[in-house]
């Protein structure tokens, strides 16, 4: 008989970004990264996975489109396939039946809002389920999107480079829960829902070949910055963990413009906002509001909670923008919906 499972998975905002790997295939980073699990209310991906018994395809379908199988989610499947026969949680019988995939995610796909880091997680988690496999999944779902093995725990999360060559030790693991810090908000200022020109997968390793920014930042600047943000999130001390996180942001944007030829993320708008922040922290005398962003145009911003009023004001007053999306770091991580 076919079986069913829907999972709900997070998205991950980083602190400390990860960017580049030595190993293209089992994607292992070059180096350590720190994020922030945030609540699904806003962003999430939701996968469905039905067990087709009398057959051996797999369809994935997409917000409602059919897609073709990457090479990544084949390997997912693939994965998660040999650690149930390994851990004799699933038949040959149920690993090797038909599968029916479809996801969809609440918010713009690609578009630098880690939906693919959702998306991956979301899979493993829905796959986890179906065969029963016990136990840590990250190493799993790194491999089929980086990012993604930090949004399988909630709260606060550090993904370890690792030291393994087989890279079973580049696992993500928490660092706090949320209620370390319940005043900690997060909000999400969509600039640009358009897809991004460039990947990250693509993206990053150009950076690896043509960049000598990068290995400055991963050998010398990333191990310390760690280790600051950790202390910074353990001590609640807001301003630090503001600094790191912008430091940190552009640090990353830096070795976009490094490569060559330069990749751009940031638009004006971005510029636009990121000066804002300043101008605001210069006003108050210390950091009240920190800035990230990834792979795209749209703007993370970090305060605590008391704040976001005033800040929601300032971006209405300057942006027109009145639909703002204010989340909590949240507990909540991979579960399965019933
Ligand atoms: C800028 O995880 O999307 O968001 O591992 O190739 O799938 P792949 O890349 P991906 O890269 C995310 C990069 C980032 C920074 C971060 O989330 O740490």
């Amino acid at each position: 008989l076919g079986r069913v499972v829907t999972c709900v998975a997070p998205v991950n905002i980083a602190v400390v970004k990860y960017w580049g790997k030595t190993n293209e295939d089992l994607i292992i980073p070059l180096n350590d990264s720190i994020s922030l699990t945030l609540s699904t209310e806003h962003l999430r991906a939701r996968t469905t996975i039905k067990t087709i018994p009398q057959s051996n395809d797999i369809t994935f379908e997409l917000n409602g489109v059919t897609e073709k199988l990457t090479k990544r989610l084949s390997r997912a499947i693939q994965l998660c396939r040999e650690e149930a026969v390994r851990q004799n949680t699933a038949t040959q019988e149920v690993v090797s039946a038909g599968l029916t995939i479809i996801s969809d995610n609440n918010f713009p796909t690609a578009a630098g809002l880690a939906s693919s880091a959702a998306g991956f997680a979301c899979l493993v988690c829905a796959l986890q389920h179906l065969y029963g496999i016990q136990g840590d999944v990250s190493a799993i779902v790194r491999q089929g999107s980086g990012s993604a093995c930090r949004s399988v725990f909630g709260g606060f999360v550090r993904w370890a480079k690792g030291h393994r060559e087989d890279g079973n030790d580049s696992i993500a693991r928490q660092l706090f829960p949320a209620s370390h810090w319940p005043e900690l908000r997060v909000l999400i200022v969509v600039v640009s829902d358009h897809k991004k020109e460039t990947s990250s997968t693509k993206g990053m390793q150009t950076t690896v070949e043509t960049s000598d920014l990068l290995k400055f930042r991963t050998e010398v600047v990333v191990p310390k910055r760690c280790e600051d943000m950790e202390r910074a999130i353990e001590k609640r001390d807001f301003p630090s963990f503001a600094e790191l996180t912008m430091r940190d942001s552009n640090q990353f944007h830096a070795t976009c413009l490094d490569t060559y030829p330069p990749i751009f993320y940031l638009n004006s708008t971005s510029q636009e906002i990121l000066m804002l922040c300043h101008d605001y922290n210069q006003k108050k005398g210390a950091a009240t509001v920190a800035y990230s962003f990834d792979a795209g145009a749209n703007a993370f911003l970090f305060t605590l909670n008391k704040s976001v009023p005033e800040i929601c004001g300032l971006l209405q007053a300057r942006f027109g923008v009145t639909d703002f999306k204010g989340d909590p770091v949240s507990d909540f991580c991979l579960h399965e919906e019933h």
